[in-house]
């Protein structure tokens, strides 16, 4: 059953330079219990993508399509909505949790506001419920750490503390921006398996957001590749890494390091730069770094086609493959 469906999001932000669209007619599903990675270069628009199924969005952005919620469309909730929507529907954890939590108050407060804000939990009800979810989240001693303030914690035991804020109100679904860029590789491996083991015992649905192929490939069922604001590629995580069909997604794969690489040998990297919003291109966003780029690119969008079952590209030479 299908719990978020977002269709032809558009996301205009004020620019220095104007109106521009940092995300361009994005369209995805979310089962129930579903897992979907978003991943792309720095700039392609996962954040931007992520926030807006929040409301929010920076002052002065523009967003159009439809974000269905279980058949309410969050793009049309007012704030007091948007409030119950989020934490109690769609719970969101950050890339650098210090940045989400509030320095001067003890971590137990701050676990304990959304407990009585949406489920009327206080006193020694609360106090319990915080210690079995920094349990849950497997913070060390926490009867100790339910007193801590965030500067007390490390970098992993915060964001520890940042998914049990977000686990505390036992969402639908579970929105995780970067959460483990900001931290050393093992302990990286120790929240990514936390997220994942939550996602199968609660059975809420998780986006993944990362630039990381790794993370993505071995934590979700679906994948969408964005660039430039749009996704260019999408599909079941096997048929996808299985068969790259866009040229984005192929050089975004041929610059991860892998295992049994020469020694000394350079990855590869995808030539050029990405571009200010205001300067992509109008049609195919990718266009000005494509090897493959022809007329056409310049001059229409190119179409999600089915590529296979459960894969499709957006590549005008994709198209063209067959009859060519
Ligand atoms: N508040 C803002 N005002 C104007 N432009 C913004 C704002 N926030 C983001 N942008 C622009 O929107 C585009 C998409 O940004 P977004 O943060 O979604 O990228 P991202 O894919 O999450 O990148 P990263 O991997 O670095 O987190 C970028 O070009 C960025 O510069
Ligand atoms: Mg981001």
């Amino acid at each position: 059953m299908t719990l978020l469906s977002v269709r032809d999001l558009t996301v205009e932000l004020q620019t220095s330079r104007g109106m521009a669209a940092a995300v361009r007619g994005v369209s995805f599903d979310l089962e129930k219990g579903g897992t979907l990675g978003i991943v792309g270069e720095s700039g392609c628009g996962k954040s931007i993508t992520a926030l807006s199924l929040l409301g929010l969005l920076p002052d002065g952005a523009r967003a159009t399509g439809r974000v269905d919620l279980d058949g309410t469309d969050l793009l049309s909730l007012d704030e007091d909505d948007l409030c119950h929507v989020r934490g109690n529907r769609i719970a969101m954890i950050f890339q650098e949790p210090m940045t989400s939590l509030n320095p001067v108050h003890r971590i137990g407060r701050q676990i304990a506001e959304p407990l009585r804000l949406h489920r009327g939990l206080g006193g020694a009800g609360a106090r319990e419920e915080v210690l079995r979810l920094l349990h849950r989240v497997g913070l060390p001693d926490p009867a100790r750490r339910i007193n801590a303030y965030p500067h007390q914690l490390s970098g992993g035991q915060r964001q520890r503390v940042m998914i049990a804020m977000a686990l505390s109100c036992a969402p639908d679904i579970l929105l995780a921006d970067e959460p483990t860029t900001a931290l050393d590789v093992t302990i990286q491996g120790q929240i990514l398996d936390l997220i994942n083991e939550l996602v199968e015992d609660t059975g809420m649905g998780l986006i993944l957001i990362s630039h990381d192929l790794g993370v993505i490939s071995e934590s979700v069922d679906n994948v969408a590749v964005m660039y430039g604001g749009a996704i260019v590629e999408q599909g079941t995580t096997d048929r996808l890494f299985a068969d790259l069909v866009h040229p984005y997604s192929q050089g975004l794969f041929a610059a991860v390091p892998r295992p049994g690489a020469v020694r000394g040998a350079r990855l590869q990297t995808i030539a050029g730069t990405v571009p200010e919003l205001a300067d992509l291109p109008p049609a195919c966003t990718f266009a000005d770094r494509c090897a493959k780029a022809s007329p056409v690119c310049w001059r229409e969008t190119p179409a999600m086609t089915a590529f296979g079952p459960g894969h499709a590209a957006a590549c005008h030479h994709h198209e063209r493959r067959g009859d060519a």
